[in-house]
């Protein structure tokens, strides 16, 4: 299979999206980053011992010293403390504003690994080499980075650029099936919120796709990264447009934290967030119940939940929006969700609260 490139362009930060077989391990793949004399390896405990090697054989002749460090695994882990690692690592091997870090792992090392080289000497090159889909497909492309706070998700991080996406389909071939499930999820989301012809696409291909058959897999990583870079180049930090890529987050995040992070797999979180997102806007008068159904029903068949988890056992869609009120996107403590208004046609808006309870209680798995 030959590579295919899609690029983002941000004027001088614009960069390549590789996606392919034999891509990683490939020193050429590597070929157009600039000299240094160190690189700075990112992985954890499960993805270090299946590819880390072979990466840094890959980048021996690119760089004289190439160090490695090993984070513990688990969304549970995106913390300033593991991230302190990195800088660990960093300072102790001497590390200079031209080391280049590589992210060698699924969203949760890219995110931190991303956090740490916009901070490190107040900013250092990195390079993505997303191992999961989900990172395939959307963390690993856009520069958003950072790590959790115990209050709420992904609250702490910056905006930052890597020079280079890789994406290894080969590195899917030792992906969990949960994981391949829950990096469908941010596949299908790209559905309703830009491409319904994508959407029908996947309806068609599922099957393919849990199998793993390379094809379906590089047509949809690339789709998604074409939309993906399509949305970031007009608003790279998100003051507006960029915010549909958060379809089905709102109620995912509050998921996420509600249960503790690592309960539920963030594209888990994010599959059922869809099915509650899309019901609000059916109840916004905004989309009609087949598409809910239909959007429900490919995300059940693709592996993942959609029925909504019970946060609190007294007022569960009070405990809800109070975790949805420390969403990014709420203004003044105001929720605005991503709603769906009509196919591939989405927007952010603001519902009331008694609005928001009978979706959530309606969505919600009764005790
Ligand atoms: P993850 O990074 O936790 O990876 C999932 C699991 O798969 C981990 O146990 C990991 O070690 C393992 N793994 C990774 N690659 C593997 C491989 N090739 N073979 C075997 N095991 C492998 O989770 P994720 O789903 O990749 O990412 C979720 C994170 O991404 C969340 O923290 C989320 O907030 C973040 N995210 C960020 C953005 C963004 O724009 N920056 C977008 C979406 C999600
Ligand atoms: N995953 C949402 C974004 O990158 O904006």
């Amino acid at each position: 299979m030959n590579a295919q490139t899609v690029s983002i362009e941000l004027k001088e930060r614009s960069y390549p999206i590789s996606i392919g077989a034999a891509l990683f391990d490939d020193p050429l793949s590597y070929a157009a980053l600039a000299p240094a004399s160190s690189a700075l390896i990112v992985s954890n405990t499960t993805v270090a011992p299946l590819y880390a090697d072979r990466l840094a054989k890959a980048l021996q002749g690119r760089y004289a010293r190439i160090h490695q460090v090993i984070l513990p695994d688990g969304e549970e882990f995106k913390t300033w403390e593991t991230v302190n690692l990195i800088f660990d690592a960093l300072l102790q091997h001497g590390c200079d504003r031209k080391t280049v870090l590589f992210a060698l792992g699924g969203g949760v090392v890219g995110d931190m690994t991303g956090f740490a080289a916009a901070s490190y000497m107040r900013g250092v090159p990195f390079v993505q080499i997303p191992t999961t889909l989900l990172a395939q497909v959307d963390s690993s492309v856009g520069g958003k980075t950072g790590i959790n706070h115990p209050l709420g998700k992904n609250m702490i991080g910056a905006f930052y650029q890597p020079l280079q996406v890789v994406c290894d389909l080969d590195t899917l071939k030792t992906l969990p099936a949960r994981e391949l499930s829950a990096g469908l999820a941010e596949v299908i989301k790209y559905g309703p919120i830009a491409d319904m012809t994508f959407f029908d696409w996947i309806e068609v291909n599922l099957d393919a796709l849990l199998a793993r058959d390379p094809a379906a897999l590089a047509h949809a990583v690339r789709r998604c990264c074409e939309i993906k870079a399509h949305v970031v180049a007009q608003d790279e930090r998100e003051s507006g447009l960029r915010a549909i890529l958060n379809f089905g987050h709102t109620f995912g995040h509050a998921i996420e934290a509600g249960l503790g992070y690592g309960q539920w797999l963030h594209g888990e979180a994010v599959g059922c967030g869809m099915v509650m997102a899309a019901c609000l806007s059916e109840r916004l008068g905004l989309v009609n119940a087949a598409l809910v159904q239909r959007l429900k029903a490919l995300i059940q068949k693709a592996g993942l939940p959609v029925i909504a988890p019970q946060l609190s056992p007294t007022d569960n869609a009070g405990r809800y929006l109070e975790l949805m009120r420390l969403d990014k996107k709420a203004l003044g403590g105001d929720i605005r969700f991503v709603v769906i208004d009509g196919p591939a046609r989405a927007s952010m808006r603001g519902a009331p609260d008694a609005l928001v309870r009978e979706v959530i209680d309606a969505c919600c798995l009764r005790l």
